[in-house]
């Protein structure tokens, strides 16, 4: 089978690339992406050397690049992670978070109506279901929970997921959407929570925690949410839903400090900064279905897979390193520069 895989060069769509070429040598992967500055092609170097693999670059919601690209290749499968992924951009400028999430999905739709595929497949998050009190640890946010997106960009994801789903009642398109908790693992881009900590840890910065830190997020290994997309190709079903998460939640101010436990490093790296607007509480996956349905488990327990991550940072500098060294930096001073210290 070729499967395209849109946003392929970016943190989860690179670790989905080397998970089928892994457990699904027989497809071929073509890896479709714009390379923003979060698409990396360094993060693909091992599977350019595979015969399975190839990419091609584009923009999703350039409608003649992805045309082209369908006529070329023919894709049986279509599994869409391109998009700009990071709250804290959506708030400064949401307007690229509509054209590439919400107008870059419908391009692909009408591509897949047009060409004709087996499945399309859209990745997409928790987020859309808004957040959940801090204090009410028995509620979950389940396939059924309506949709309250809260941030730019988990506004345009929850209409991205309305247009899968309207192209799959109005148009029967062969639709499934995964919506999963928190991801992290190796090729994460620092400019979320969890490696920027570690970068910030290993150069002695300050770590920039929101707030208090009381956030709670609901971390899964990048691999279990791989295992899970496969799964759902293979046997989910189509016009379906399905959450992905492993009942693994955590106070943000709890990760910093793990991290900083496994690297020896001190707690007076910790700054409390200005909150983030419109901030989420807590997010928290039920699975069930998934696990019922498909038979879906995690393998990954947070402290193997935060420490695993950990010593993927510190064997892999040079990955990082080029990042940090570059735009990043008027990115740093732009989102960091104006936090105001709070103790
Ligand atoms: P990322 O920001 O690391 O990567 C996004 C990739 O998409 C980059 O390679 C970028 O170049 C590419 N891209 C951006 N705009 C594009 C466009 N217009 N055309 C083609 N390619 C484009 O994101 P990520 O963290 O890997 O997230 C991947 C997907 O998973 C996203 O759809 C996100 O909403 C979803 N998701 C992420 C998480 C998480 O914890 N990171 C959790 C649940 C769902
Ligand atoms: P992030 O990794 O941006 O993911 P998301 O906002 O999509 O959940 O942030 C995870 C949590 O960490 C979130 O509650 C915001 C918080 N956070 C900080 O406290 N400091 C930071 O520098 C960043 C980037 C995030």
């Amino acid at each position: 089978m070729n499967i395209v895989v849109t946003g392929g060069a970016g943190f989860i769509g690179g670790n989905f690339v080397y998970y089928m070429l892994r457990h699904h040598p027989q497809d071929t992967i073509i890896c479709y992406d714009a390379l923003t500055y979060a698409g990396n092609l360094a993060t693909l170097e091992e599977a350019m050397k595979n015969d399975h693999f190839r990419f091609v670059k584009g923009d999703i919601a350039d409608r003649t690049a992805v045309y082209k690209l369908f006529e070329e290749v023919k894709p049986d499968i279509v599994v869409n992670f391109a998009a700009e992924s990071h709250v804290d951009r959506s708030i400064e400028s949401p307007e690229i978070f509509l054209r590439t999430n919400v107008l870059g999905t419908q391009v692909l739709l009408d591509a897949c109506r047009k060409y004709g595929i087996t499945r399309f497949h859209q990745v997409s998050t928790d987020e859309v279901y808004g957040d959940l009190p801090i204090d009410r640890p028995d509620l979950f946010f389940t396939e059924n929970t309506n949709l309250h997106a809260s941030s730019p960009y988990s506004a345009s994801k929850a209409s991205a997921d309305l247009m899968v789903l309207a192209y799959f009642r109005t148009y029967n398109v062969p639709v499934t959407i995964s919506r999963c908790s928190n991801n992290y693992g190796p090729y994460h881009f620092p400019e979320k929570l969890i490696p920027l900590m570690i970068i910030n840890a290993l150069n002695n910065k300050k770590l920039p925690v929101y707030g208090a830190g009381e956030n709670v997020r609901d971390w899964l290994y990048v691999e279990d949410h791989c295992s899970a997309i496969a799964l759902i190709l293979g046997k989910g079903r189509v016009g379906e839903v399905y959450n992905v998460g492993g009942h693994n939640e955590q106070k943000n101010i709890d990760v910093v400090r793990q991290i900083l436990q496994i690297l020896d490093r001190p707690e007076t790296l910790i700054e409390h900064v200005t909150d983030r607007k419109g901030h989420d509480l807590r997010y928290a996956i039920d699975p069930t279905k998934i696990r019922n349905e498909l038979g879906w488990q995690p393998t990954t327990k947070f402290a193997v897979g935060l420490k695993r991550t950990v010593e993927w940072y510190l064997a892999n500098k040079t990955w990082w390193e080029t990042i940090v060294n570059g735009e990043y930096q008027n990115y740093y001073e732009k989102m960091y520069g104006n936090r105001e210290r709070r103790d």
